[in-house]
């Protein structure tokens, strides 16, 4: 029901503020402590040398899921953590109520201390990410949606702050916008896994869109963050219009598309168009490990004047 809804939301704010508030003071004490500074990392490498996890990581994966198994005993739990050491990925996206949480995005970003890291907490119901939570404590920053209450930043800006300069892809170029895409952790050489390859055709997009207009170079720029659903959170907010990355897992993109979808963006498991006037635009599966976001052109219109902090 709504009102079920609404206390959910409610939880997974705060819960979000709480654990954000653990990855700050984390990142506090790294920062502190001189001797361990960047040289000393006390990471560990998952399935391969860019795949990393820190105690943190799991402190922070092991509090939200106390959190939520004691409050929502009957609710499914996918998290990053749980699933990443070695242990088949078994879980199921299907009907029922499920958290589905990056205890920390931007691992890699929190080690080298670049601020563009979070807790990012996505609820599904019927397969649907109905409700995100994106707390970037170094940032000041935190991101939320309820489906039919809108997408917020620090509960009082609605999203997207940035209003209709562009017209959306893929219905006219975008000239003068920000692309945003990851490298992901895949180094593999093979055609599905070479990061390089779909970089740069992702990149030559960027630069034929601009070259269509005959005077090249209209795309304004291409960013990286190194975190999948603060991508989703700023495509949200209008500050890229659009992100794309091949190789995310459910838990980095759970909260990212509730807040994007609720603030009228569009998130689709496609490959970025190529000829920008027939791409494919499906509804978005969880599951998928490819997507394309695409920023909303004005205000939505879903709000219904219900906030939260
Ligand atoms: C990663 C980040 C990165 C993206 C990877 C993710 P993690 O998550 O979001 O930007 O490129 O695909 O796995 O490991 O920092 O939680």
């Amino acid at each position: 029901s709504r009102s079920e809804l609404d206390e959910i939301y409610d939880f997974a704010v705060q819960l979000g503020q709480d654990a954000g508030q653990m990855l700050l003071d984390a990142a506090k004490l790294r920062m502190g402590d001189g001797a361990a500074s960047k040289e000393q990392k006390e990471h560990i490498e998952k399935e391969n040398a860019v795949d990393l996890v820190t105690e943190t990581d799991e402190d922070v994966e092991a509090y939200i899921k106390s959190q939520i198994t004691s409050r929502y005993p009957s609710h499914k739990f996918i998290g990053e953590e749980s699933y990443s050491k070695g242990s088949s990925r078994d879980y199921l996206i299907d009907d029922e109520p499920t958290w589905c949480i990056d205890p920390l995005d931007g691992t890699v970003n929190y080690i080298h201390l670049f601020p563009m890291f979070c807790v990012s907490i996505g609820f599904i119901h019927k397969s649907k990410a109905i409700i995100g939570v994106i707390n970037a404590p170094f940032l000041n920053q935190s991101f939320s949606a309820c489906s039919g209450r809108g997408a917020w930043l620090n509960g009082t800006q609605k999203l997207p702050l940035i209003r209709n300069p562009i017209p959306p892809m893929p219905e006219n170029a975008p000239k003068g916008c920000v692309f945003s895409c990851e490298w992901g952790k895949d180094r593999r050489d093979v055609p599905d896994g070479n990061m390089h390859r779909k970089i740069e055709s992702f990149v030559n997009m960027a630069a034929e869109i601009g070259g269509r207009h005959g005077r090249g170079g209209m795309v304004h720029g291409v960013r990286s963050l190194g975190s999948a659903t603060l991508d989703l959170a700023y495509v949200a907010m209008g500050a890229f219009d659009i992100w794309w990355e091949g190789g995310c897992w459910e838990w980095d993109v759970a909260a990212g598309i509730a807040i994007l979808q609720e603030a009228g963006g569009l998130v689709t498991t496609a490959n970025p168009p190529t000829n920008h006037t027939n791409a494919p635009i499906e509804d978005v599966r969880l599951g998928s490990r490819l997507y394309l976001a695409i920023r909303p052109a004005g205000p939505s219109s879903t709000e219904t004047g219900r906030k939260s902090q």
